[in-house]
C-alpha cells in the first residue's frame, strides 16, 4: 500500500487539532477539541500540560476512526504548535511539575525588567533576535525553577526536562525516548543563539537554568522518533512553531515571502532568507523551519499579541455576538464611525510597541454609539496592528511589500480583508485552504517521508481571492493617524 498521507498535530493557544491530508494538500479528516485556559491571577495564563496530551491523542485516534484511512497508508506525522509556552516536568514520572505558563502569560515581567536594568538588551537582541520580554520562554522557565519547591535542586541532579509544546508532546508520544525540538521553536525561548545554532551560555548562566534541562535541536524536518499506535510505528518527521509552520506552507521557504496569521494573535513574518537582519523599529528576529542540506534562513517577524481573541472577548466576556462569523456582516452594515478605536491591549502591547503594561483601551465613544460599532471598531483593530507591523518591516528591510499572504480563522472575514488591503494599500492574497499552519507542518514532514519536495509546495497553496485597495489615499490616511493617537495614548511607556 503506498504511503500518501500526512498527519498534521496542530497544537494551538486554544485548541488542539489533528488534520490528515492526501498527497495533494487535501483535507481528509479534521478532529478539534477545545483547551482550558487557566488564569489564576490577573495577568497570568496557564495551560494544563496533561491535558494537552490528553487531547492530542484523542484528536489523534478520533481523525483515524473518522477519516477511515488505514495506518499503513500514513508516510509520517508533522508537529505544530503555539510558540514560547513552557512545560517543565519530572524526567522519571513524567509528571509536569507546574502547569504549563502560556506565552501571554506576563509573571515574569520584573525578572525581564531586571534583566534590562543589568544592560543585557543589547546581548539579547544580537544573539537571540528577540528583545527582554515576558513574553519568551526563558524568564518562565526561570519562574519555575525559582519558584516550584526543591525544582532548581532536581533540575541540577538531572532529573527535571524542560520544553515547549513540541518537546513536550514529543516526549509523552515517544513514551520518553526523544527529548528534542527544532530551529523554530528553539529561537522563540531567548536562550538559543540564532547565529551560533546553539544554547547561549552566558544567558544560560545569567538565568541560573542548567543546561541538562534544555531538548537537542533538530532541522525541522528530520526524524524525531515515532509513535506507536495499534501496532504501527508512525514517524514523526516535521516539527515546527506554528508560525514559521504557517510561513512554509505559504511559500515561505524562499526570501521576499510576508504572510500574516489571524490566529489568537496576528503574526506577520517575512523571510529574509540568510541575511539576519536586526530590527531597529521593534521587530524580532528569527529562525525560519530548516531542513538538512540548505541553509538556515531567517525572519522578521512582528509578533501582536491580540488578534483573534479581541473576537473571543466580543463573545465570551461582552457577550455581544454568538459566534465568531455574526461579525463580518456586523461590520459590513454597520456604517464606519471616523473616531472609535478599541486598542485591544488585553496582553499589554507587543510588536512593534512593547509595552508590558498597557492595558486595553477604547476611545472616542459618544451616545450614538452602539455595540456594532465596537464590534466593527474591534474587527478593524486587527488590520491597524498590522500596518503597525507592516510598517516597521518595510523600514527594517528597506524593502515595499507588495503582497501579504494571510490564513488563520479570521482571514475568512471578508470584510477584515478588504479593508486590510485598504488600510495597508498592499494587495492581500488569501489561498483556498486557510488551515495553512498544519499544511506547513505536513510538508516538513512529507518533505522527509519523500511524499513531496520543496517545489511541490507552490502548487498546491492556490489563491482564493486577491483584496485589492479601494480606498483614497486621503481616506487611508485619516484612519490610520486616529488609531496612532489612541495607541499613543494607550501606552504606558515612551509617552
Ligand atoms: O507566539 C505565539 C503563537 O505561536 C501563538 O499562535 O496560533 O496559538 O495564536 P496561535
Amino acid at each position: 500500500m503506498s504511503k500518501k498521507y500526512i498527519i498534521a498535530f496542530d497544537q494551538g493557544t486554544t485548541s488542539t487539532r489533528a488534520i490528515i491530508f492526501d498527497n495533494n494538500g487535501g483535507i481528509c479528516g479534521i478532529s478539534q477539541k477545545e483547551l482550558t485556559q487557566h488564569y489564576p491571577k490577573s495577568g497570568w495564563v496557564e495551560h494544563d500540560p496533561l491535558e494537552i496530551f490528553k487531547h492530542q491523542q484523542e484528536v489523534f485516534e478520533e481523525v483515524l476512526q473518522t477519516s477511515k484511512i488505514a495506518i499503513d497508508e500514513i508516510a509520517g506525522i508533522g508537529i505544530t504548535n503555539q510558540r514560547e509556552t513552557t512545560v517543565v516536568w519530572d524526567k522519571t514520572t513524567g509528571d509536569p511539575i507546574h502547569n504549563a505558563i502560556v506565552w501571554l502569560d506576563k509573571r515574569t515581567s520584573k525578572i525581564c525588567e531586571n534583566l534590562k536594568e543589568k544592560g543585557f538588551e543589547d546581548y539579547i537582541s544580537k544573539n537571540t533576535g528577540l528583545r527582554i520580554d515576558s513574553y519568551f520562554s526563558g524568564t518562565k522557565l526561570k519562574w519555575i525553577l525559582d519558584n516550584v519547591k526543591d525544582a532548581r535542586e532536581k533540575a541540577e541532579r538531572g532529573d527535571l526536562l524542560f520544553g515547549t509544546i513540541d518537546t513536550w508532546l514529543i516526549w509523552k508520544f515517544t513514551k520518553g525516548k526523544k527529548h528534542v525540538t527544532d530551529h523554530s521553536n528553539a529561537s522563540r525561548t531567548m536562550l538559543y543563539n540564532i547565529v551560533q545554532l546553539e544554547w547561549d551560555k552566558k544567558i544560560l548562566t545569567e538565568l541560573n537554568i542548567p543546561e541538562n534541562v534544555l531538548p537537542k535541536v533538530q532541522h525541522s524536518s528530520s526524524d524525531f522518533g515515532s509513535i506507536s499506535y495499534m501496532g504501527n510505528d508512525i514517524s514523526i518527521f516535521g516539527v515546527a512553531g506554528d508560525q514559521q509552520a504557517s510561513l512554509f506552507g505559504q511559500g515561505g521557504y524562499k526570501s521576499g515571502i510576508a504572510k500574516n496569521t489571524y490566529g489568537t494573535g496576528c503574526f506577520l513574518l517575512l523571510n529574509t532568507g540568510k541575511k539576519a537582519y536586526q530590527s531597529k523599529n521593534g521587530l524580532l528576529t528569527t529562525l525560519c523551519c530548516s531542513l538538512p542540506g540548505d541553509n538556515i534562513k531567517y525572519a522578521l517577524e512582528g509578533s501582536v499579541f491580540v488578534g483573534g481573541a479581541s473576537i473571543q472577548w466580543l463573545r465570551d466576556k461582552l457577550q455581544v455576538i454568538t459566534k465568531a462569523s455574526e461579525t463580518e456582516e456586523i461590520c459590513k452594515s454597520t456604517p464606519s464611525s471616523e473616531d472609535l478605536y478599541v486598542v485591544p491591549a488585553f496582553a499589554g502591547l507587543g510588536a512593534p510597541h512593547w509595552d508590558m503594561n498597557a492595558k486595553g483601551a477604547i476611545y472616542g465613544l459618544t451616545l450614538d454609539s452602539g455595540k456594532n460599532d465596537i464590534i466593527k471598531a474591534t474587527v478593524e483593530a486587527l488590520a491597524y496592528q498590522t500596518r503597525d507591523v507592516l510598517d516597521a518591516m518595510v523600514e527594517d528591510s528597506g524593502k515595499l511589500m507588495k503582497e501579504l499572504k494571510v490564513d488563520g480563522g479570521a482571514s475568512a472575514n471578508d470584510y477584515l480583508m478588504q479593508f486590510q488591503a485598504d488600510i495597508l494599500n498592499v494587495e492581500v492574497d488569501r489561498p483556498e485552504m486557510l488551515e495553512v499552519t498544519a499544511l506547513g507542518a505536513a510538508f516538513l514532514a512529507g518533505i522527509k517521508a519523500g511524499v513531496w519536495t520543496k517545489k511541490d509546495i507552490s502548487k498546491i497553496r492556490v489563491t482564493d481571492i486577491r483584496f485589492k485597495p479601494q480606498i483614497t489615499e486621503h481616506q487611508r490616511n485619516r484612519k490610520y493617524s486616529g488609531w496612532k493617537e489612541a495607541v499613543e495614548r494607550t501606552k504606558t511607556v515612551n509617552k
